[in-house]
């Protein structure tokens, strides 16, 4: 199948999945969400392949986030179900697959690109690679299980201050904290990125897959804490802040919020 926001690639048994809107920072629009489905879907389904790695076209963004442009008019309700579409479509859909992916981060990584990164197997980042979950800074909260994975990774506590005061996190704090597994040079993450792929097609896949499924289990109840996360994300939508933060954010400008 060919794909309009995406490029894949093969290097051995690994699928390589580049989301490609370098010019609007590889945000992610309902269209790429579904071909991103289809990707990950393929690539599961195709036996000679052993792992996927995840990354962003271009040297500034891996993912900059759910495309604000395109969310800016939603009600409450479209809100929920844009989170809820979500998890099914990509972010559980991967953290849940049977084939590992790694997220190899290339750049500014926000919102739903930290998410998607966080719902990934493994995290390398490049050197260069900013990472946040700036939602609170446009009148909304994260939607596509920051609240979930951030704090299984690097606590509540630190979770929670980058979450509250729209924090950037540099690759080596996020190093610091086991946000991600490792830090290379940008001109290294490729090269780096596949190697740690390639260990991985050497070995059982079946032993693999049995793993990811175990890891996964043991983080199963987290099911309760997405849905109220969809829930609290979909009345941000119906709130004068969420409409200050995202116009604020389209025209360029700072956000005045008045707590409506
Ligand atoms: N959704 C939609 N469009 C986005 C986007 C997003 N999450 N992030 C960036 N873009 C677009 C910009 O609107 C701009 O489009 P334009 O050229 O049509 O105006 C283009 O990508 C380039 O972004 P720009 O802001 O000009 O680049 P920059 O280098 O000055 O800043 C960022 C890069 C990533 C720091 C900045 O774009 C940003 O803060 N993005 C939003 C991050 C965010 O809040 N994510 C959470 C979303 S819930």
């Amino acid at each position: 199948m060919s794909f309009q926001f995406l490029l894949l690639e093969n290097i051995g048994a690994t699928r390589i999945i580049t989301i490609n809107r370098p010019d609007q920072m590889n945000a992610l629009n309902k269209a790429t969400i579904e071909e991103l489905h289809t990707a990950f879907a393929e690539a599961e389904d195709e036996d000679n392949v052993r792992a996927i790695v995840l990354t962003g076209a271009g040297e500034k963004a891996f993912v900059a986030g759910a495309d604000i442009k395109e969310f800016a008019s939603f009600s409450v309700e479209q809100g929920q179900e844009l989170s809820l579409l979500g998890h099914e479509q990509l972010f559980n859909f991967v953290e849940r697959l049977n084939t590992p992916v790694i997220a190899a981060m290339n750049g500014y990584a926000f919102g739903g690109g930290l998410e998607l990164a966080m719902s990934c197997h493994m995290r390398v980042a490049s050197s260069n690679a900013v990472m946040g979950l700036p939602e609170v800074s446009l009148g909304v909260i994260p939607g596509y299980g920051g609240t979930q994975r951030l704090p299984r990774l690097v606590g509540r506590g630190k979770a929670t201050e980058l979450i509250v005061t729209a924090g950037r996190l540099s690759a080596a704090d996020a190093l610091q904290w086991g946000l991600v597994n490792h830090v290379v040079e940008l001109e290294a993450l490729m090269q780096f990125t596949t190697d740690l792929a390639g260990k991985i097609e050497k070995l059982s896949p079946s032993a693999i897959s049995s793993a990811l499924r175990a890891v996964q289990a043991g983080f199963d109840s987290e099911s309760v804490g997405l849905k109220a996360e969809a829930e609290e994300f979909g009345k941000c939508f119906g709130t004068e802040d969420f409409k200050e933060g995202t116009t604020a954010f389209m025209e360029k400008r700072k956000p005045t919020f008045t707590g409506k």
